[in-house]
């Protein structure tokens, strides 16, 4: 396949330029007019962007046991017309990811049936339930690329502190979901730095590699931020309805504006934002947590992401630059996972988001997932996925 006549941006090899690129199922020619081979299937990207295929490290496929949300080819599928080439799988499923049995089963199934690469997290604790440790090194070593026990924080401090001290010699990291249950019910906002706070010292004293999911408050901010600046070997990711929408929206929506942690005040917004720009927080990341309606109706928390996340992203943040935006969605998520991603620089996988930038407005009775519920459903957003190239094969094309 050969990719023609796209501003191809690659933030690890420093490329932001006019370029042709040629795929196997790696990329083997990046330059400038490349010559059509015979048989050559030619992909015209001209007016496009042409970058590393997009990585999201936070999605439910909501397999095994919740088909009815979510089923891992209506999940991928709904990747894949989102942009994204690899996504990273929650193991808040039934049951849960959490030995090598589950696992491998789920490796298995993802593989037989996946539009793209799908990383499974395992739990950090058995079951999700807060109190034994899973099995860190043989899951890592069967793939599992990190640890969380997502949809839930772990509630006994030193639980977690003795997970993390069991896994510090795991290089996949701990995700941590940033809610204090005891404080949420008096205090959401209070609920997420107490989290944070806890999490971070937690990370700095065991030297565990730490991640913290969909980070939502300027506090949770302004705490990783101190973190970072102590050494902590500490990232973060923001969520799309967090940076561009607010508590307005989610009454709007009633019980479907239910997600956790919930949406805030256009303070926290703008917080989340400035994080992105100033590179304290270094994924962008979409927390696609599909229901049903009835469930929705029933106040399920969560929204469908994958498929509006890029396009809120570049509403979002439209004064970052493409290097910087693309970098938050391949090459950093790559590191944090160590999976591959991030480059077109030839042996890399033939991995493949092209992008245009171009007003388009969300119908999410469209979506391709299962889930349907959204605050962005009706908005204008000014950048999509035009198509997605996994491991050298058109995965979707609009
Ligand atoms: O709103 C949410 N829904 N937040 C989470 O962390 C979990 C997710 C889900 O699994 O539905």
């Amino acid at each position: 396949m050969l990719v023609r006549g796209g501003r191809l941006i690659d933030p690890i090899a420093g490329i932001d330029a006019l370029r042709d690129v040629r795929l196997s199922d790696v990329v083997t020619e990046v330059g400038e007019h490349l010559e059509a081979r015979a048989g050559e299937e030619i992909v015209d990207a001209s007016g496009a962007i042409v970058a590393p295929g997009f990585i999201d490290m936070h999605v439910h496929l909501r397999e095994p046991g919740n088909p009815e949300k979510e089923t891992i080819e209506t999940g991928t599928e709904a990747a894949v017309r989102g942009g994204f080439t690899a996504v990273a799988c929650m193991p808040n499923t039934s049951p849960a990811t959490d030995d090598l049995e589950s696992l491998r089963a789920l490796l298995q199934e993802t593989l037989a049936r996946a539009r793209c690469s799908v990383y499974p997290i395992a739990a950090i604790t058995q079951g999700r339930r807060g109190a034994l440790p899973c099995a860190y090194a043989p899951l890592a070593a069967a793939g599992a690329v990190a640890f969380s026990d997502d949809g839930d924080g772990i509630a006994d401090a030193r639980v977690l502190f003795d997970a993390a001290t069991d896994a510090r010699f795991v290089e996949a990291p701990f995700i941590s979901h940033c809610e204090d249950a005891t404080l949420k019910v008096v205090d959401e906002s209070l609920a997420e730095a107490a989290a944070v706070a806890r999490d971070i010292l937690v990370a700095g004293a065991t030297k565990k590699r730490w991640h913290l999911a969909h980070l939502s408050t300027r506090a949770g901010v302004e705490l990783l931020r101190f973190a970072r600046a102590q050494g902590v070997a500490v990232t973060a990711e923001a969520a799309p309805h967090h940076l561009l929408c607010t508590q307005a929206q989610a009454r709007a929506m009633g019980a479907a504006g239910s997600v956790n942690p919930p949406l805030r005040a256009e303070d926290d917004a703008r917080a989340l934002r400035d994080g992105v720009r100033d590179g304290t927080i270094d994924v962008l990341a979409s927390d696609h947590a599909p229901h049903t309606a009835e469930q929705k109706s029933a106040g399920a928390p969560g929204f469908s992401g994958l498929e509006v996340a890029v396009g809120a992203y570049a509403s979002a943040l439209p004064d970052v630059s493409l290097s910087r935006f693309v970098a938050l969605l391949s090459a950093h998520p790559a590191r944090v996972l160590g999976i591959p991603g991030g480059t077109l620089q030839r042996g890399a996988r033939a991995d493949v988001t092209i992008l245009r930038d171009a007003p388009w407005r969300v119908d999410a009775a469209s979506f391709a997932s299962k889930g349907k519920s959204t605050p962005f459903d009706g908005m204008a957003l000014s950048r999509r996925a035009i198509a997605t190239i996994v491991g050298g094969r058109m995965a979707y094309r609009a």
